[in-house]
């Protein structure tokens, strides 16, 4: 092994282990196919690792691995990221070994990250590439991230020697009853100079407790062969926690919930009637003076506006809503759009790009699927509103449905502006309402019907005419 050089260039590649399947999760889904706030915890750790603006972040894969590698291509461009299978999961250091032919004879720094430790934060993934790099003005071989516990049972354990230097990492499985006291463990997050770490590696043996290649061998490999290890304290433990089990993983949901939460209230200006039983996405945006119930659920990249309510059982996924909106209870709302002052439920439902434009009321029992209700349209009761576009000012009566779909194909409605439907119409699509048109209660309407006309019967004729007026 070279010593004593351990200066490096700038490059910095980040290798995610996520070749395992989890076993501790019980679970047929790979660990990190598990997701946390919605999305999987492999693309939580890949999202982070971009912020350190690596040359490329390198994932270890080997459980379900097209399935690891699909959900990161959701996220992260091609360009950024490169997959590396690991046929055998033979331990952690047989995991960094996988990617031997893509970093071992570069001079450049590689930071380890554990897949399920998805909690990590950008800014103090950077300050560990930093004191990596200035360590004794020179840089270390290895530098660890470690954090002291209360309760460090399962976590390797940092073994100092009397005058507190770095002397190994002993795992749970092999301490002995004096090591397992140490409360300072290894949070299976690095940085490596990458030649010694390549170097170290080919000397792991897997003579311990799990007969596995322990990545937590490398450093004393490197300490014995008179390199420098640097241990970089990090003071929030959460933020380290590894997802190795169902219940940890409640845990840290709870915690990020938490977490945006109060972020929401102190920073944002949103009220919570119950701030436990609110289940906000990290990624929704929500504005100024809006009150939200108990039991709301608000998921994905959803943006709702300022001053608006959300009653108790509400759920909003991957919407807008805009300004002054009131939604009551009971309604689900995914991919859709609501408009300013609008008023949505109780017991709503918006789904495949529904859109509601402002001062529009979707009352109870009302399902809108694929359909543009225009502004200050009502339809408040027990009606199925499909492929439909309705125009402004029009009242659609209870028990309204389009017809939209023949046992084939789907069919499109347009409804126009001033438009009075009936009770009970059925508008058998595709089909076309003109402007100011009428129809009575019960009608069966099956051909277009011109502006300002009444429409009434099964099928439906047309009437009379009416005068502008
Ligand atoms: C590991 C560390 C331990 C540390 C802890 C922090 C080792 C030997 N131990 O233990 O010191 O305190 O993380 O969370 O490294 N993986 C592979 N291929 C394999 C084995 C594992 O890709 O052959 C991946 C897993 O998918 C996982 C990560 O490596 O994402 C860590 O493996 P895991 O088995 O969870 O290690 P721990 O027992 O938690
Ligand atoms: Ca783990």
């Amino acid at each position: 092994m070279e010593q004593g050089n351990t200066a490096e260039t700038p490059n910095l590649d980040v290798l995610v282990l996520a070749a395992g399947l989890g076993t501790r999760m019980r679970s047929d889904l790979a660990k990190v196919l598990h997701r946390l706030d919605g999305r999987p915890l492999i693309n939580h750790v890949c999202r982070t690792a971009t912020a350190l603006a690596p040359r490329k972040i390198y994932v270890v894969i080997g459980h379900q691995g097209e399935d690891v590698k699909t959900v990161v291509l959701e996220e992260l461009d091609e360009e950024q990221v490169a997959f590396v299978w690991q046929e055998k999961q033979l331990g952690t250091g047989d995991a960094v070994n996988a990617a031997r032919e893509y970093l071992a004879g570069s001079d450049s720094t590689t930071v380890v990250l554990s897949g399920d430790v998805p909690m990590i934060r950008a800014e103090t993934l950077a300050a560990l590439v930093q004191e990596h790099r200035n360590y004794l003005d020179h840089g270390a071989a290895c530098t660890i991230l470690t954090v002291k516990l209360k309760d460090p049972t399962g976590y390797g354990r940092i073994v100092r020697d009397k005058d507190d230097r770095f002397l190994r990492i002993a795992e749970q499985k092999d301490a002995t009853e004096d090591e397992r006291e140490i409360r300072e463990i290894n949070s299976g997050i690095y940085c490596f100079n990458t030649r010694l770490l390549f170097a170290a590696l080919s000397k792991v043996q897997n003579d311990n407790a799990q007969g596995e290649y322990y990545l937590t061998d490398v450093p004393a490999l490197l300490n014995d062969a008179g390199e420098n290890i640097a241990i970089y304290r990090h003071n929030d433990s959460r933020e380290i926690e590894g997802i190795n089990d169902r219940a940890q993983l409640a845990d840290i949901e709870r915690l990020l919930r938490r977490n945006t939460v109060s972020k929401l209230m102190l920073e944002s200006g949103v009220t919570f009637i119950d701030p436990k039983t609110a289940y906000i996405s990290e990624q929704a945006r929500i504005g100024r003076d809006t009150v939200i119930h108990p039991n709301v659920f608000i998921e994905g990249e959803t943006v709702i506006g300022a001053g608006c309510t959300v009653r108790a059982g509400t759920r909003i996924t991957r919407s807008r809503v805009g300004d002054g909106v009131e939604i009551l209870d009971n309604c689900v709302i995914t991919d859709s759009t609501v408009g300013d002052n609008c008023t949505v439920g109780p017991f709503a439902h918006l789904r495949g790009s529904a859109k509601m434009e402002e001062k529009s009321k979707v009352g109870n029992f009302v399902e809108l699927k694929k359909t543009t209700l225009g502004k200050g349209s009502k339809a408040s009761h027990l009606t199925y509103l499909g492929d439909a576009t309705i125009g402004e000012k029009t009242n659609i009566g209870a028990g309204t449905i389009t017809c939209n779909y023949d046992g084939k194909n789907k069919h499109p409605t347009v409804i126009g502006d001033n438009v009075k439907i009936g009770s009970d119409t059925m508008l058998v699509a595709p089909i076309r309402v003109g402007d100011g048109a009428v129809t009575g209660a019960g009608s069966v309407v099956t051909k277009d019907i011109p502006e300002n006309t009444l429409a009434v019967g099964a099928p439906a004729r047309f009437i009379r005419k009416f005068s502008k007026e």
